[in-house]
Protein backbone atom coordinates (compact mmCIF):
# COMPACT_ATOMS: atom_id res chain seq x y z
CA UNK A 1 0.00 0.00 0.00
CA UNK A 2 1.03 3.78 -0.55
CA UNK A 3 2.29 5.72 1.90
CA UNK A 4 -0.43 7.77 3.35
CA UNK A 5 -0.19 10.44 5.79
CA UNK A 6 -3.32 12.69 6.63
CA UNK A 7 -3.13 16.37 8.12
CA UNK A 8 -6.43 17.11 10.48
CA UNK A 9 -7.11 21.25 10.88
CA UNK A 10 -8.22 21.83 14.56
CA UNK A 11 -6.86 25.46 14.75
CA UNK A 12 -9.96 26.73 14.13
CA UNK A 13 -10.97 29.07 17.31
CA UNK A 14 -14.38 27.44 17.75
CA UNK A 15 -16.12 30.27 19.80
CA UNK A 16 -19.77 29.88 18.74
CA UNK A 17 -19.42 26.70 20.75
CA UNK A 18 -19.35 28.89 23.88
CA UNK A 19 -17.49 26.27 25.54
CA UNK A 20 -14.01 26.23 27.48
CA UNK A 21 -13.64 22.93 25.84
CA UNK A 22 -11.81 22.93 22.50
CA UNK A 23 -14.36 22.81 19.95
CA UNK A 24 -12.97 19.29 18.64
CA UNK A 25 -12.85 17.72 22.11
CA UNK A 26 -16.45 17.63 22.02
CA UNK A 27 -18.03 14.11 21.67
CA UNK A 28 -20.40 12.82 19.09
CA UNK A 29 -21.70 9.03 19.71
CA UNK A 30 -19.33 9.03 22.81
CA UNK A 31 -16.23 9.59 21.31
CA UNK A 32 -14.42 13.20 20.92
CA UNK A 33 -14.69 14.62 17.46
CA UNK A 34 -10.70 14.56 16.93
CA UNK A 35 -10.62 11.25 17.56
CA UNK A 36 -13.05 10.07 14.77
CA UNK A 37 -10.84 12.17 12.21
CA UNK A 38 -7.69 10.43 13.93
CA UNK A 39 -9.68 6.97 13.60
CA UNK A 40 -10.41 7.56 9.81
CA UNK A 41 -7.10 8.39 9.18
CA UNK A 42 -6.13 5.54 10.46
CA UNK A 43 -8.43 3.40 8.79
CA UNK A 44 -7.48 4.14 5.77
CA UNK A 45 -3.72 3.61 6.24
CA UNK A 46 -2.17 6.98 7.25
CA UNK A 47 0.81 6.58 9.39
CA UNK A 48 1.54 9.81 9.45
CA UNK A 49 -1.05 11.72 11.17
CA UNK A 50 -0.48 15.60 11.80
CA UNK A 51 -2.97 17.38 13.89
CA UNK A 52 -2.83 21.14 13.48
CA UNK A 53 -3.70 23.26 16.75
CA UNK A 54 -4.24 26.50 17.82
CA UNK A 55 -1.26 27.26 20.72
CA UNK A 56 -3.68 28.15 23.37
CA UNK A 57 -5.71 24.56 23.08
CA UNK A 58 -3.64 22.93 25.54
CA UNK A 59 -6.45 20.44 26.39
CA UNK A 60 -6.57 19.62 22.96
CA UNK A 61 -2.26 19.63 22.70
CA UNK A 62 -2.51 17.15 25.41
CA UNK A 63 -5.26 15.03 24.28
CA UNK A 64 -3.53 14.43 21.14
CA UNK A 65 -0.37 13.71 22.42
CA UNK A 66 -1.31 10.91 24.40
CA UNK A 67 -2.48 8.98 21.32
CA UNK A 68 -0.15 10.06 18.69
CA UNK A 69 3.00 11.73 20.64
CA UNK A 70 3.96 15.21 20.64
CA UNK A 71 5.55 14.71 17.22
CA UNK A 72 2.11 14.69 15.47
CA UNK A 73 1.24 18.40 16.79
CA UNK A 74 1.20 20.84 14.46
CA UNK A 75 0.90 24.43 16.07
CA UNK A 76 -0.18 27.51 13.78
CA UNK A 77 0.21 30.80 15.72
CA UNK A 78 -1.68 33.47 14.35
CA UNK A 79 -4.34 31.48 12.35
CA UNK A 80 -4.17 32.67 8.72
CA UNK A 81 -6.28 30.25 7.06
CA UNK A 82 -6.41 26.57 5.93
CA UNK A 83 -3.51 27.02 3.53
CA UNK A 84 -1.58 28.43 6.02
CA UNK A 85 -2.47 25.58 8.57
CA UNK A 86 -2.01 22.92 6.19
CA UNK A 87 1.71 24.29 5.76
CA UNK A 88 2.38 24.36 9.43
CA UNK A 89 2.67 20.19 8.62
CA UNK A 90 5.29 20.86 6.23
CA UNK A 91 8.10 21.04 8.42
CA UNK A 92 7.15 17.79 10.29
CA UNK A 93 6.53 15.76 7.08
CA UNK A 94 9.88 17.06 5.44
CA UNK A 95 10.87 13.84 4.57
CA UNK A 96 7.42 11.96 3.83
CA UNK A 97 6.99 11.60 0.35
CA UNK A 98 3.29 9.93 -0.23
CA UNK A 99 -0.25 10.61 -0.94
CA UNK A 100 -1.78 13.34 2.16
CA UNK A 101 -5.04 13.67 2.73
CA UNK A 102 -6.17 17.32 4.73
CA UNK A 103 -9.00 16.25 7.09
CA UNK A 104 -10.67 18.71 9.15
CA UNK A 105 -11.30 18.00 13.25
CA UNK A 106 -14.78 19.65 13.19
CA UNK A 107 -16.42 17.10 10.57
CA UNK A 108 -16.54 13.68 12.36
CA UNK A 109 -18.80 11.79 9.96
CA UNK A 110 -16.88 10.95 7.23
CA UNK A 111 -16.53 7.65 6.15
CA UNK A 112 -13.09 5.39 5.27
CA UNK A 113 -14.52 4.56 2.06
CA UNK A 114 -15.39 8.43 0.87
CA UNK A 115 -11.53 9.30 1.83
CA UNK A 116 -10.05 5.78 -0.26
CA UNK A 117 -12.09 6.78 -2.75
CA UNK A 118 -10.67 10.45 -2.67
CA UNK A 119 -6.90 8.28 -2.61
CA UNK A 120 -8.41 6.32 -5.86
CA UNK A 121 -8.61 9.40 -7.65
CA UNK A 122 -4.88 10.56 -7.13
CA UNK A 123 -3.64 6.79 -7.95
CA UNK A 124 -5.32 7.40 -11.01
CA UNK A 125 -3.79 10.51 -12.06
CA UNK A 126 -5.42 13.29 -10.72
CA UNK A 127 -3.35 16.09 -9.33
CA UNK A 128 -5.73 17.18 -6.48
CA UNK A 129 -8.63 15.32 -5.35
CA UNK A 130 -11.44 17.55 -4.13
CA UNK A 131 -14.79 15.59 -1.68
CA UNK A 132 -17.66 17.43 -2.78
CA UNK A 133 -21.38 17.15 -1.44
CA UNK A 134 -24.20 18.46 -3.21
CA UNK A 135 -25.48 21.32 -0.10
CA UNK A 136 -29.06 21.74 0.57
CA UNK A 137 -28.07 25.47 1.56
CA UNK A 138 -25.35 26.11 -0.09
CA UNK A 139 -24.76 28.98 1.97
CA UNK A 140 -21.14 29.93 3.02
CA UNK A 141 -19.56 26.66 1.69
CA UNK A 142 -16.54 26.96 -1.27
CA UNK A 143 -18.59 25.99 -4.50
CA UNK A 144 -16.70 23.49 -6.88
CA UNK A 145 -16.45 24.57 -9.89
CA UNK A 146 -16.68 21.82 -13.01
CA UNK A 147 -16.12 21.29 -16.86
CA UNK A 148 -18.09 19.45 -19.05
CA UNK A 149 -15.75 16.14 -18.50
CA UNK A 150 -16.89 17.22 -14.63
CA UNK A 151 -13.25 17.71 -13.82
CA UNK A 152 -12.75 20.39 -11.25
CA UNK A 153 -11.47 23.66 -12.35
CA UNK A 154 -11.39 25.58 -9.21
CA UNK A 155 -13.16 26.19 -5.94
CA UNK A 156 -14.35 29.28 -5.42
CA UNK A 157 -15.48 30.74 -2.01
CA UNK A 158 -18.37 32.25 -1.09
CA UNK A 159 -17.25 35.84 -0.27
CA UNK A 160 -15.18 35.75 -4.10
CA UNK A 161 -18.32 33.96 -5.86
CA UNK A 162 -20.16 35.17 -9.06
CA UNK A 163 -24.11 35.77 -8.74
CA UNK A 164 -23.60 32.21 -11.15
CA UNK A 165 -20.78 30.58 -9.40
CA UNK A 166 -23.44 30.98 -5.85
CA UNK A 167 -25.92 29.23 -8.22
CA UNK A 168 -23.78 26.04 -7.96
CA UNK A 169 -25.16 23.89 -5.15
CA UNK A 170 -22.15 21.14 -5.33
CA UNK A 171 -19.67 22.54 -2.63
CA UNK A 172 -16.24 21.92 -0.84
CA UNK A 173 -16.32 19.89 1.78
CA UNK A 174 -13.15 21.30 3.20
CA UNK A 175 -11.38 17.36 3.06
CA UNK A 176 -8.81 17.58 -0.33
CA UNK A 177 -6.16 15.02 -1.11
CA UNK A 178 -2.70 15.13 -3.12
CA UNK A 179 0.64 14.31 -2.93
CA UNK A 180 2.52 15.57 -0.59
CA UNK A 181 5.07 16.93 -2.55
CA UNK A 182 2.28 18.80 -4.87
CA UNK A 183 0.47 19.93 -1.60
CA UNK A 184 3.12 21.54 -0.19
CA UNK A 185 4.80 23.05 -3.72
CA UNK A 186 1.26 24.31 -4.96
CA UNK A 187 0.77 25.69 -0.80
CA UNK A 188 4.05 27.78 -1.25
CA UNK A 189 2.40 29.63 -4.15
CA UNK A 190 -0.80 30.39 -2.16
CA UNK A 191 -1.07 33.96 -1.50
CA UNK A 192 -3.87 36.02 0.79
CA UNK A 193 -5.02 38.42 -1.80
CA UNK A 194 -8.95 37.67 -1.41
CA UNK A 195 -11.95 38.99 0.70
CA UNK A 196 -10.57 37.33 3.81
CA UNK A 197 -6.91 38.59 4.03
CA UNK A 198 -6.68 34.27 4.19
CA UNK A 199 -4.40 32.14 2.73
CA UNK A 200 -6.89 29.43 1.58
CA UNK A 201 -5.96 26.01 0.89
CA UNK A 202 -8.79 26.15 -1.77
CA UNK A 203 -6.86 27.88 -3.90
CA UNK A 204 -4.39 25.06 -4.97
CA UNK A 205 -6.97 23.92 -7.06
CA UNK A 206 -6.51 26.94 -9.92
CA UNK A 207 -2.87 26.77 -9.29
CA UNK A 208 -2.44 23.39 -9.73
CA UNK A 209 -4.67 23.51 -13.08
CA UNK A 210 -2.64 26.61 -14.57
CA UNK A 211 0.63 23.81 -14.13
CA UNK A 212 -1.75 20.99 -16.54
CA UNK A 213 -2.43 19.24 -13.76
CA UNK A 214 -6.03 17.49 -13.35
CA UNK A 215 -7.97 17.85 -10.44
CA UNK A 216 -11.47 15.90 -10.00
CA UNK A 217 -14.00 15.56 -7.32
CA UNK A 218 -15.77 12.76 -4.94
CA UNK A 219 -18.97 12.87 -3.69
CA UNK A 220 -20.74 12.10 -1.04
CA UNK A 221 -24.09 12.67 1.66
CA UNK A 222 -24.07 15.94 3.02
CA UNK A 223 -24.76 14.49 6.26
CA UNK A 224 -21.34 12.52 5.90
CA UNK A 225 -19.75 16.00 5.75
CA UNK A 226 -21.31 17.73 8.03
CA UNK A 227 -19.48 20.47 10.09
CA UNK A 228 -20.03 21.29 13.99
CA UNK A 229 -19.47 25.05 14.54
CA UNK A 230 -22.20 25.34 16.81
CA UNK A 231 -24.01 23.17 19.89
CA UNK A 232 -27.21 22.97 17.67
CA UNK A 233 -24.81 21.62 14.67
CA UNK A 234 -23.18 18.84 18.04
CA UNK A 235 -26.64 17.99 18.37
CA UNK A 236 -27.51 17.27 14.27
CA UNK A 237 -24.31 15.54 14.36
CA UNK A 238 -25.00 13.28 17.30
CA UNK A 239 -28.54 13.12 15.68
CA UNK A 240 -27.17 11.85 12.52
CA UNK A 241 -24.93 9.47 14.00
CA UNK A 242 -27.22 7.28 16.23
CA UNK A 243 -29.75 7.29 12.77
CA UNK A 244 -26.72 5.68 10.90
CA UNK A 245 -25.76 3.61 13.74
CA UNK A 246 -29.21 2.35 14.56
CA UNK A 247 -29.64 0.96 10.47
CA UNK A 248 -26.43 -0.68 10.95
CA UNK A 249 -27.37 -2.79 14.01
CA UNK A 250 -30.83 -3.11 12.85
CA UNK A 251 -29.49 -4.77 9.45
CA UNK A 252 -26.94 -7.28 11.10
CA UNK A 253 -29.88 -8.75 12.83
CA UNK A 254 -30.46 -6.56 15.98
CA UNK A 255 -34.53 -6.67 16.74
CA UNK A 256 -34.87 -3.32 18.62
CA UNK A 257 -39.04 -2.31 18.83
CA UNK A 258 -38.01 1.60 18.55
CA UNK A 259 -34.98 2.03 17.28
CA UNK A 260 -34.92 5.96 17.85
CA UNK A 261 -35.28 5.91 21.54
CA UNK A 262 -31.86 3.11 21.56
CA UNK A 263 -29.12 5.70 21.84
CA UNK A 264 -25.35 3.85 20.72
CA UNK A 265 -21.89 5.18 21.03
CA UNK A 266 -19.28 4.58 18.20
CA UNK A 267 -17.63 1.28 19.09
CA UNK A 268 -21.00 -0.26 20.13
CA UNK A 269 -20.77 -4.15 19.32
CA UNK A 270 -23.63 -6.07 19.36
CA UNK A 271 -24.00 -9.35 17.87
CA UNK A 272 -27.26 -10.88 16.17
CA UNK A 273 -30.67 -12.13 17.78
CA UNK A 274 -30.32 -9.53 20.19
CA UNK A 275 -33.53 -7.96 21.19
CA UNK A 276 -33.07 -4.58 22.65
CA UNK A 277 -36.29 -2.45 24.13
CA UNK A 278 -36.79 1.46 24.13
CA UNK A 279 -35.03 3.92 26.41
CA UNK A 280 -31.55 2.38 26.38
CA UNK A 281 -28.39 3.97 26.41
CA UNK A 282 -24.99 2.56 25.37
CA UNK A 283 -22.04 4.42 26.75
CA UNK A 284 -18.76 3.56 24.94
CA UNK A 285 -17.64 0.12 25.71
CA UNK A 286 -20.23 -2.01 25.39
CA UNK A 287 -20.71 -5.65 23.80
CA UNK A 288 -23.52 -7.72 23.50
CA UNK A 289 -22.77 -11.71 22.22
CA UNK A 290 -26.11 -13.20 20.54
CA UNK A 291 -29.68 -13.61 21.71
CA UNK A 292 -29.33 -11.44 25.16
CA UNK A 293 -32.30 -9.48 25.83
CA UNK A 294 -32.33 -5.77 27.01
CA UNK A 295 -35.03 -4.74 28.40
CA UNK A 296 -36.14 -0.56 28.58
CA UNK A 297 -34.31 1.99 30.45
CA UNK A 298 -31.00 0.25 30.96
CA UNK A 299 -27.95 2.40 30.98
CA UNK A 300 -24.73 0.01 29.85
CA UNK A 301 -21.11 1.13 29.75
CA UNK A 302 -17.76 -0.60 29.90
CA UNK A 303 -19.33 -4.21 29.47
CA UNK A 304 -19.69 -7.54 27.62
CA UNK A 305 -22.81 -9.11 28.50
CA UNK A 306 -22.82 -13.30 27.27
CA UNK A 307 -25.10 -14.93 24.96
CA UNK A 308 -28.62 -15.27 25.89
CA UNK A 309 -28.54 -13.33 29.47
CA UNK A 310 -31.10 -10.73 30.22
CA UNK A 311 -30.88 -7.77 31.28
CA UNK A 312 -33.23 -4.91 32.92
CA UNK A 313 -35.36 -3.55 32.79
CA UNK A 314 -34.16 -0.07 34.67
CA UNK A 315 -30.72 -1.88 34.64
CA UNK A 316 -26.62 -0.25 35.23
CA UNK A 317 -23.71 -1.76 33.77
CA UNK A 318 -20.85 0.27 34.55
CA UNK A 319 -17.42 -0.46 33.25
CA UNK A 320 -15.86 -3.97 33.81
CA UNK A 321 -18.97 -5.49 34.72
CA UNK A 322 -18.80 -8.64 33.04
CA UNK A 323 -21.84 -11.07 32.31
CA UNK A 324 -21.24 -14.84 31.05
CA UNK A 325 -24.11 -16.29 29.28
CA UNK A 326 -27.55 -16.59 30.78
CA UNK A 327 -26.66 -14.63 32.99
CA UNK A 328 -30.27 -12.82 34.57
CA UNK A 329 -30.11 -9.10 36.01
CA UNK A 330 -33.45 -7.61 36.77
CA UNK A 331 -34.73 -3.99 38.00
CA UNK A 332 -32.27 -2.14 39.68
CA UNK A 333 -29.45 -3.71 39.96
CA UNK A 334 -26.28 -2.16 39.67
CA UNK A 335 -23.02 -4.26 38.17
CA UNK A 336 -19.38 -2.53 38.54
CA UNK A 337 -16.15 -4.18 37.82
CA UNK A 338 -17.62 -7.18 38.55
CA UNK A 339 -18.00 -10.43 37.20
CA UNK A 340 -20.89 -12.88 36.57
CA UNK A 341 -20.38 -16.80 35.72
CA UNK A 342 -22.90 -18.67 33.62
CA UNK A 343 -26.45 -18.54 34.53
CA UNK A 344 -25.98 -16.80 37.66
CA UNK A 345 -28.42 -14.22 38.85
CA UNK A 346 -29.45 -10.85 40.80
CA UNK A 347 -33.05 -10.14 39.78
CA UNK A 348 -34.01 -6.87 42.35
CA UNK A 349 -32.68 -4.17 43.73
CA UNK A 350 -29.06 -4.73 43.99
CA UNK A 351 -25.43 -3.20 44.37
CA UNK A 352 -22.55 -5.31 43.19
CA UNK A 353 -19.35 -4.13 42.83
CA UNK A 354 -15.55 -5.28 42.51
CA UNK A 355 -16.78 -8.90 42.67
CA UNK A 356 -16.81 -12.38 40.75
CA UNK A 357 -19.88 -14.55 41.37
CA UNK A 358 -19.53 -17.68 40.75
CA UNK A 359 -21.58 -20.03 37.60
CA UNK A 360 -25.35 -20.65 38.91
CA UNK A 361 -24.96 -18.21 41.96
CA UNK A 362 -28.29 -16.20 42.98
CA UNK A 363 -28.02 -13.04 44.85
CA UNK A 364 -31.12 -11.88 46.52
CA UNK A 365 -33.26 -9.16 46.29
CA UNK A 366 -31.67 -6.10 47.90
CA UNK A 367 -27.85 -7.66 47.84
CA UNK A 368 -25.00 -4.67 48.75
CA UNK A 369 -21.49 -5.49 48.33
CA UNK A 370 -19.84 -2.84 50.87
CA UNK A 371 -16.50 -2.47 48.41
CA UNK A 372 -15.38 0.53 49.91
CA UNK A 373 -14.49 2.16 53.27
CA UNK A 374 -14.06 5.84 52.20
CA UNK A 375 -10.12 5.14 51.47
CA UNK A 376 -9.74 1.86 49.36
CA UNK A 377 -11.92 -0.54 47.45
CA UNK A 378 -12.15 -4.56 48.64
CA UNK A 379 -13.35 -7.62 46.59
CA UNK A 380 -15.96 -9.72 47.10
CA UNK A 381 -16.56 -13.38 45.74
CA UNK A 382 -19.78 -15.66 45.75
CA UNK A 383 -18.48 -19.00 45.18
CA UNK A 384 -20.61 -21.15 42.69
CA UNK A 385 -23.57 -22.24 43.23
CA UNK A 386 -24.19 -20.01 46.10
CA UNK A 387 -27.39 -18.62 47.32
CA UNK A 388 -27.23 -14.88 48.80
CA UNK A 389 -30.26 -14.12 50.90
CA UNK A 390 -32.38 -11.14 50.24
CA UNK A 391 -31.23 -8.38 51.77
CA UNK A 392 -27.82 -8.84 52.66
CA UNK A 393 -24.88 -6.97 53.14
CA UNK A 394 -21.59 -8.45 52.24
CA UNK A 395 -18.72 -6.52 53.75
CA UNK A 396 -15.39 -6.64 51.19
CA UNK A 397 -13.21 -8.29 51.47
CA UNK A 398 -15.06 -11.11 51.57
CA UNK A 399 -15.61 -14.81 49.99
CA UNK A 400 -18.70 -16.86 50.73
CA UNK A 401 -18.08 -20.68 49.30
CA UNK A 402 -19.01 -22.57 46.52
CA UNK A 403 -22.38 -23.78 47.36
CA UNK A 404 -22.56 -22.02 50.53
CA UNK A 405 -26.11 -20.13 51.79
CA UNK A 406 -26.55 -16.90 53.75
CA UNK A 407 -29.37 -16.07 55.32
CA UNK A 408 -31.52 -13.00 54.64
CA UNK A 409 -30.85 -9.70 56.66
CA UNK A 410 -27.40 -10.89 57.32
CA UNK A 411 -24.47 -8.30 57.41
CA UNK A 412 -20.98 -10.66 56.39
CA UNK A 413 -17.97 -9.65 57.38
CA UNK A 414 -15.91 -13.52 57.71
CA UNK A 415 -15.64 -15.66 55.18
CA UNK A 416 -18.42 -18.63 54.96
CA UNK A 417 -17.41 -22.00 53.88
CA UNK A 418 -18.09 -23.65 51.10
CA UNK A 419 -21.78 -25.50 51.52
CA UNK A 420 -22.12 -23.84 55.47
CA UNK A 421 -25.05 -22.02 56.10
CA UNK A 422 -23.95 -18.14 57.58
CA UNK A 423 -26.60 -16.37 59.24
CA UNK A 424 -25.51 -12.72 61.02
CA UNK A 425 -28.48 -10.90 62.33
CA UNK A 426 -29.72 -10.81 65.29
CA UNK A 427 -31.94 -13.65 66.64
CA UNK A 428 -35.66 -13.45 66.94
CA UNK A 429 -37.61 -13.66 70.00
CA UNK A 430 -41.13 -14.52 70.98
CA UNK A 431 -43.41 -13.29 73.85
CA UNK A 432 -46.62 -15.13 73.47
CA UNK A 433 -49.48 -12.31 74.50
CA UNK A 434 -47.29 -9.40 74.78
CA UNK A 435 -49.24 -7.30 71.89
CA UNK A 436 -52.81 -8.32 73.47
CA UNK A 437 -51.31 -6.89 77.13
CA UNK A 438 -49.85 -4.16 75.36
CA UNK A 439 -52.98 -2.53 73.92
CA UNK A 440 -54.85 -2.77 76.71
CA UNK A 441 -52.61 -1.10 79.05
CA UNK A 442 -52.01 1.73 76.47
CA UNK A 443 -55.53 2.02 76.17
CA UNK A 444 -56.42 2.56 79.68
CA UNK A 445 -53.74 4.97 79.87
CA UNK A 446 -55.13 7.18 77.39
CA UNK A 447 -58.74 6.94 78.36
CA UNK A 448 -57.33 8.11 82.00
CA UNK A 449 -55.35 11.48 80.45
CA UNK A 450 -58.70 12.05 78.84
CA UNK A 451 -60.69 12.07 82.11
CA UNK A 452 -58.54 14.16 83.93
C1 LIG B 1 -13.61 26.02 4.37
C2 LIG B 1 -13.34 26.03 2.87
C3 LIG B 1 -14.65 26.01 2.10
C4 LIG B 1 -15.46 24.80 2.51
C5 LIG B 1 -15.67 24.77 4.01
C6 LIG B 1 -16.29 23.47 4.43
C7 LIG B 1 -11.25 27.26 2.61
C8 LIG B 1 -10.64 28.55 2.26
N1 LIG B 1 -12.59 27.20 2.55
O1 LIG B 1 -14.29 27.22 4.65
O2 LIG B 1 -14.39 25.95 0.71
O3 LIG B 1 -16.70 24.80 1.85
O4 LIG B 1 -14.39 24.87 4.71
O5 LIG B 1 -16.64 23.54 5.78
O6 LIG B 1 -10.56 26.32 2.91
N2 LIG B 1 -8.67 26.08 10.32
C9 LIG B 1 -7.42 26.10 10.88
N3 LIG B 1 -6.66 27.23 10.77
C10 LIG B 1 -7.10 28.34 10.10
C11 LIG B 1 -8.39 28.30 9.54
C12 LIG B 1 -9.15 27.16 9.66
O7 LIG B 1 -6.99 25.12 11.49
O8 LIG B 1 -6.36 29.30 10.03
C13 LIG B 1 -9.48 24.85 10.43
C14 LIG B 1 -10.75 25.01 11.22
O9 LIG B 1 -10.54 24.69 12.58
C15 LIG B 1 -11.68 24.01 10.54
C16 LIG B 1 -11.18 23.96 9.10
O10 LIG B 1 -9.87 24.47 9.13
O11 LIG B 1 -11.53 22.72 11.08
C17 LIG B 1 -12.05 24.77 8.16
O12 LIG B 1 -12.01 26.12 8.57
P1 LIG B 1 -13.25 27.08 8.49
O13 LIG B 1 -12.92 28.39 9.08
O14 LIG B 1 -14.46 26.37 8.97
O15 LIG B 1 -13.33 27.26 6.90
P2 LIG B 1 -14.52 27.84 6.12
O16 LIG B 1 -14.35 29.29 5.98
O17 LIG B 1 -15.78 27.33 6.67
MG1 LIG C 1 -16.38 26.05 8.55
Amino acid sequence: MANRAAVILAAGQGTRMRSTLPKVLHEVGGRPMIDWSIAVAKSVGCDRIIVVCAPSAKALQSHVEAQLGRDCIAIQDPPLGTGHAVSQAQETLRDFDGELVVLCGDVPLIRSETVEALFAEIQSGAGIGVLGFEAADPGAYGRLITDADGNLEAIVEAKEATPEQLAVSFCNSGVIGARSKTMFDLLSRVTNDNAKGEYYLTDIVGLARADGATCRTVSCDEADVMGINTRVQLAEAEAAFQARKRSEVLASGVTMTAPEKVFFSHDTVIENDVTIEPNVVFAPGVTIRSGARVRAFSHLEGAEIGAGASIGPYVRLRPGAVLEQGVKIGNFVEVKNTRMGEGAQASHLSYLGDGEIGAGANIGAGTIFCNYDGFLKYKTTVGKGAFVGSNSALVAPVTIGDGAYVGSGSVITKDVEPNALAVARGRQMQKAGWATAFRDKMAAVKAAKKKG
